[in-house]
């Protein structure tokens, strides 16, 4: 028996004769029709002489073997570029930081990630209904909120305006590598848009956050894949011993030249990574776009005994597709150190 030939394989040689999509259409025709009433038409030739000569079931089993396999390809297509993308997971964490005040500790942080928004589209509506049920403190957005394509800056805007509206003076966001590289639009008027829309943008800068008169520091870094991060800057006139929260884009700030090693954070939240978008079981993802090629691809590390998350993020860049790595809202909690 002829064996199956391989997804690539046949993609490029179909049972032996060069691929075309009118002869793969009729082929599939076909094989329906000859496995459901086995009668055959002038469109589909008999494979074999006739019923008498040669016995009927390792044909049917040949065909029922395509239907199963072309049943697959169609739905890991389906699978990577429709389920999964639009399948948004809630990942929870839990973050011990010393000193932390009091108050600090029943907030919910919502962080999202890596949009690439074109414009108020469905996603965008999705997260803003996952968003409103988490009823977070706080939402944390770490960068790439559009892509470098994006055109539709008001389209985005309106998205930008409702978590403004809905959450005052409650959303942060610190920009990422696709807001400096937009073709239509640079970053400063990007950042214009983030502020009129309710939005804090911290530009290497802090600001404390209150949670009953108590505070910590949201610290916010530009972004440290474009080298625009400045974490010295950003900790300007901040306490000691006052827990910060560092935001930045990449993971890359931890091997940034401009930060500078004996500046101490307690949580560092980032993204960039999209967790490599695809992921096969027990295999690193083949596609991060960072300088350590996925060493800090998606989940919790530690590092210098400082906690570094990184977030899947929303939306998609490069191919179209997602496969055992859905897009992710992380809620964080913090608790206190002891
Ligand atoms: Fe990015």
């Amino acid at each position: 028996m002829k064996k199956m030939p391989l997804l690539t394989k046949s993609l490029l040689f179909y049972n032996g004769e060069k691929f075309s999509m009118k002869k793969f259409i009729n082929k599939i025709k076909c094989l329906f029709k000859k496995t459901a009433t086995e009668t055959l038409t002038d469109s589909c030739p008999p494979d074999t002489p006739s019923p008498e000569e040669k016995p009927k079931s390792p044909k049917r089993k040949k065909h029922l073997r395509t239907l199963v396999f072309l049943s697959l390809f169609i739905t890991l297509i389906w699978y990577s570029f429709i389920f999964e993308p639009n399948n948004i997971q809630i990942e929870n964490l839990n973050i011990e930081v010393k000193n932390l005040p009091e108050g600090f500790e029943d907030v919910k942080i919502v962080q999202l990630s890596d949009l690439h928004s074109y414009g108020f589209d469905n996603r965008e509506k999705k997260v803003l209904e996952m968003v409103r049920q988490i009823n977070p403190d706080f939402i944390f957005i770490t960068g790439d909120l559009i892509d470098h394509s994006t055109k539709d800056m008001d389209s985005v805007q309106t998205f930008w305006q409702e978590l403004g509206r809905q959450y005052p003076e409650k959303v942060f966001v610190v920009l990422g590598n696709h807001e400096h590289n937009n073709i239509y639009i640079d970053s400063k008027s990007t950042k214009k848009r983030l502020t009129e829309s309710g939005i804090v943008v911290l530009d290497n800068e802090n600001q404390k956050i209150f949670q009953d008169e108590k505070y910590i520091y949201l610290v916010g870094v530009d972004d440290p894949r474009s080298g625009k991060d400045d974490l010295k800057k950003a900790l300007e006139n901040t306490e000691k011993d006052i827990p910060k929260i560092l935001l930045a884009h990449s993971p890359e700030i931890i091997y940034s030249p401009n930060n500078p090693k004996e500046e101490k954070v307690d949580l560092i939240l980032t993204g960039h990574t999209h967790g490599g978008q695809v992921k096969f079981p027990f295999l690193r993802a083949f596609w991060i776009p960072t300088k350590d090629r996925g060493k800090f691809d998606s989940g919790l590390f530690e590092v210098n005994g400082t906690p570094l998350y990184v977030n899947h993020g929303i939306g998609l860049s490069g191919l179209p597709i997602r496969f055992n790595c859905p897009p992710e809202i992380t809620v964080i909690e913090l608790e206190k150190k002891l």
